[in-house]
């Protein structure tokens, strides 16, 4: 629909032979959260590949905010303000904080106001402004995952995709990430959240998506799931 973010319909995708996500339908509404979940192998970071043109789907259709987007490269669909927080965080190492930030510029769509810049994300993670000058791989995980965020904004988008932002990080950083998360879906973007973690999407996910061998298993607005008692754990496989 066109006040959709981001729609994935129907989506089949393969890495070479091996059929990966199976009929994949999730949409993310406009200024809204959506929590992606599920376990190891599920198929939640090929979801993302295939919004971002990483992972040209075999079957259905990608759209931005009502685009038809399929089988368009990265680029293309960065340009209509979709970034990308990649598992695993992916910064560039050898180079510093400051230079992984800039090179990630980029001016928003539309003529809008240039929201995030050197300074202002710098404002949002006061770490990374005292660390400017230091080398990425020398950073925290925690200080990682921020620069990593930090460049994804960098681009000034409209719709943000966040693959596992949680992993490996102790407790309290990871309360620090998702006070960012909150911050962000304030400030009207719309975003997905990847985890695996159930209670971190349960506490801020308007919708919820469960993935088990590369299909949908669940889905609903938070509040319709846990009015219907679905326990997201169960359909996670823990017990
Ligand atoms: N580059 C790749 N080549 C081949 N198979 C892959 C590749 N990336 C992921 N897979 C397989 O695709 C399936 C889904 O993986 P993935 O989307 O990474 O799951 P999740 O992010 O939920 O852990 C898994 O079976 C995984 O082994
Ligand atoms: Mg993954």
């Amino acid at each position: 629909m066109a006040n959709d973010a981001l729609a994935l319909s129907e989506i089949d995708a393969f890495y070479g032979d091996s059929h990966v996500l199976h009929d994949v339908s999730l949409r993310l509404g406009d200024g809204r959260l959506l929590g992606l979940l599920g376990r190891n192998g599920a198929g939640k970071s090929s979801s993302m590949h295939v919004a971002v043109g990483l992972l040209p789907p075999r079957r259905g259709a990608v759209t931005v905010y009502g685009r038809q987007v399929t089988g368009r490269a990265p680029e293309a669909i960065a340009a209509l303000g979709v970034a990308l927080v990649p598992q695993g965080r992916r910064v560039f190492k050898s180079l510093t904080v400051r230079e992984n930030l800039a090179v990630a510029g980029r001016r928003p769509r539309g003529g809008l106001p240039m929201l995030w810049t050197l300074e202002t994300v710098a404002t949002l993670f006061p770490r990374l402004r005292e660390r400017g000058k230091q080398i990425a791989g020398s950073l925290s995980g925690g200080e990682q995952q921020m620069l990593a965020i930090g460049r994804a904004l960098m681009s000034n988008p409209r719709v943000l995709l966040m693959d596992e932002p949680s992993e490996g990080l102790a407790p309290q950083i990871v309360a620090e990430v998702m006070s960012t998360i909150r911050r962000l879906k304030a400030e009207g973007l719309s975003i997905v959240l990847v985890e695996q973690n159930a209670k971190l999407v349960a506490d801020v996910a308007d919708d919820i998506v469960i993935l088990n061998s590369g299909r949908v298993v669940v889905e609903g607005s938070a509040a319709d799931l846990r009015r219907r008692g679905i326990d997201l754990r169960q359909h996670l496989g823990i017990y």
